[in-house]
């Protein structure tokens, strides 16, 4: 276990926590390399610690509109994961992540482009605070990126697994994805197996992206505990 803090017993803010892991992924950063990035408010701490090397990267590819924008605010140059074949690492948030590794991701709506991202990638680096480590995936909504005239028959496929399926709303309306497609979150799930659950669902019709990432789990989970950042391995 690694102790980034200068006062190990101060209780730290879960956005402390954040800037703790965001610093910490640093050092699986590869000089000389394209990084991959995710997206959401862990990933954020790690873009603005990405800044300091940026001289060190050739660039990113990065994985939303949200964190290409943040990458390119602070000179680091984005690439289209196209014109990249592999990447030493991405390094990217998770809403929950089990002991193995496996992860539930989306709550930012960036899913299908992590998960490309991910698939690109040799090194998973997983960034959360602790609260996001459980023991079996589901408790947070699962979110699942779906074609929107598939949005009813999919929330019925999930009814029939004992779950609860909503379309998420921003503003009063469907949230639209950086895809121009919808997210449905689902509650009432318990995720026993990743893999099973994963592959079973990325085969319905209509069904772009679930946020089960069992295929693309993460190899490292730098996790910011009340006693510093922990690292653990899979
Ligand atoms: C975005 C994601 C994020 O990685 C996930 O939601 C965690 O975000 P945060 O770091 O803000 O808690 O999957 O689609």
């Amino acid at each position: 276990m690694t102790n980034l803090n200068s006062q190990p017993n101060t209780v730290l803010s879960q956005d402390e926590l954040k800037t703790l892991v965001g610093q910490a992924a640093l050092q699986y950063v590869v000089p000389g390399d394209i990084v991959g990035v995710g997206t959401g408010s862990t990933v954020n701490k790690f873009i603005d610690a990405l800044a300091a090397m940026k001289g060190q990267i050739k660039g990113a590819v990065s994985s939303s509109v949200a964190s290409t924008e943040r990458l390119l605010a602070l000179g680091i140059p984005v690439f289209d994961s196209n014109d990249v074949d592999e990447l030493s690492v991405y390094i990217d948030g998770a809403d929950e992540i089990d002991g193995h590794g496996n992860m539930v991701k989306g709550g930012g709506a960036a899913l299908t482009r992590e998960k490309i991202v991910a698939a690109q990638s040799r090194k998973f680096v997983c960034i959360a605070d602790e609260s996001k480590l459980v023991q079996t995936l589901g408790k947070f909504p699962l979110p699942v990126e779906v074609i929107p005239m598939a949005a009813k028959r999919v929330m019925r496929q999930f009814s029939a697994m004992g779950g609860q399926a909503q379309i998420r709303l921003k503003d009063g309306q469907p949230l639209v994805t950086d895809n121009g497609q919808i997210i449905v979150d689902v509650t009432g799930l318990q995720i026993a197996d990743p893999l099973a659950f994963e592959s079973q669902v990325s085969q319905w019709p209509g069904v772009v992206t679930v946020g089960v990432f069992a295929f693309q789990k993460a190899q490292v989970c730098l996790l910011g505990t009340v006693s510093g950042v922990k690292t653990l391995t899979f």
